[in-house]
């Protein structure tokens, strides 16, 4: 990829007015964000809210029916696959599930992208991988298969995997969902161990408010389509608007709603 937005100083990620239909449905509607290079950005929202949605734009999987989508100062609105392919070079995703290849061990799956691009010796891609393979504190699981371990060990390895190919963006869609509370720690602190390492630049997907504190540099929060909170983490607490309280403090909301029916019912 280019790196024309490091010269220009401008973002690694930039959307202007960007919204995409499906079908008759609206899942996102101008959608405005910037992403510097370096910084983490956590997208916070509740199920069917469009925050995968916005990854998949960053990955031209989806294509916006209107907006500009900027990637490291590059317009990819409108690129062929091909020219696509060069972009996503340079991002690494780790999925909702960690999506590993289980008929094959965890080496060849932390390498298996190094070694289908074929531009890397093989020595290159066997330090690639320990190296990606120790960040992640797995070192001695590399001939594993898949099926002997555990849902945390598996997001790691995803996150190994991820970080092989040396990536400059790296996307996470839920990525401590599902997981036990140390594995979750271990997970964050792995994002938080990247941000600040050389040009790397992290959205973060998660409906874990904790998670998002933990992680972000700053916040953005989508309700049906909509952005309605882009900033820090002390902006958000102090949020006035009344869908980001209801999706910081659930049991307020819920437990007031409890009253008014009890209060009805009385
Ligand atoms: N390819 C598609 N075709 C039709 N509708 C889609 C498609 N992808 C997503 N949607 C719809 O768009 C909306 C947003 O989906 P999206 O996956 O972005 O939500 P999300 O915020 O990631 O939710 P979750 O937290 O449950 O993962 C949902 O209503 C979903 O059903
Ligand atoms: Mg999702």
């Amino acid at each position: 990829m280019q790196s024309a937005g490091n010269t220009l100083g401008s973002a690694m990620i930039q959307f202007t007015d960007v919204s995409v239909r499906f079908g008759e449905r609206q899942v996102l509607k101008n959608i405005s964000m910037t992403v510097p290079f370096g910084e983490t950005l956590a997208i916070l929202g509740g199920s069917g809210a469009g925050k995968t949605t916005i990854l998949r734009l960053i990955e031209g999987l989806v294509q916006p029916d209107t907006g500009s989508i900027m990637v490291d100062g590059q317009e990819i609105v409108g690129l062929s696959e091909q020219q696509m392919t060069h972009v996503r070079n340079a991002m690494a995703l780790v999925f909702q599930g960690a999506a590993l290849f289980d008929s094959v061990t965890v080496r060849e799956n932390v390498g298996y992208r190094l070694w289908d691009q074929g531009t890397l010796s093989e020595k290159t891609i066997e330090s690639r991988i320990a190296e990606s393979l120790h960040f992640v504190g797995l070192d001695d699981i590399a001939e594993a298969m898949p099926g002997e371990l555990s849902g945390g060990m598996k997001k790691r390895v995803a996150i190994a995997r991820a970080l092989a190919n040396h990536p400059r963006l790296i996307l996470y869609d839920e990525p401590t969902a599902g997981l036990d509370p140390i594995n979750t720690h271990i997970v964050k602190e792995l994002i938080c161990r990247l941000h600040g390492q050389e040009h790397v630049t992290q959205i973060v997907v998660t409906h874990d408010i904790e998670t998002a504190y933990q992680v972000a540099d700053h916040l953005i929060m989508i309700h049906q389509g909509e952005k309605i909170f882009d900033g820090t983490v002390s902006e958000l607490k102090m949020s006035t608007d009344e869908r980001v309280q209801a999706f910081l403090h659930p049991d307020a909301v819920l437990s007031a709603s409890d009253e008014g029916v009890y209060s009805a019912a009385r």
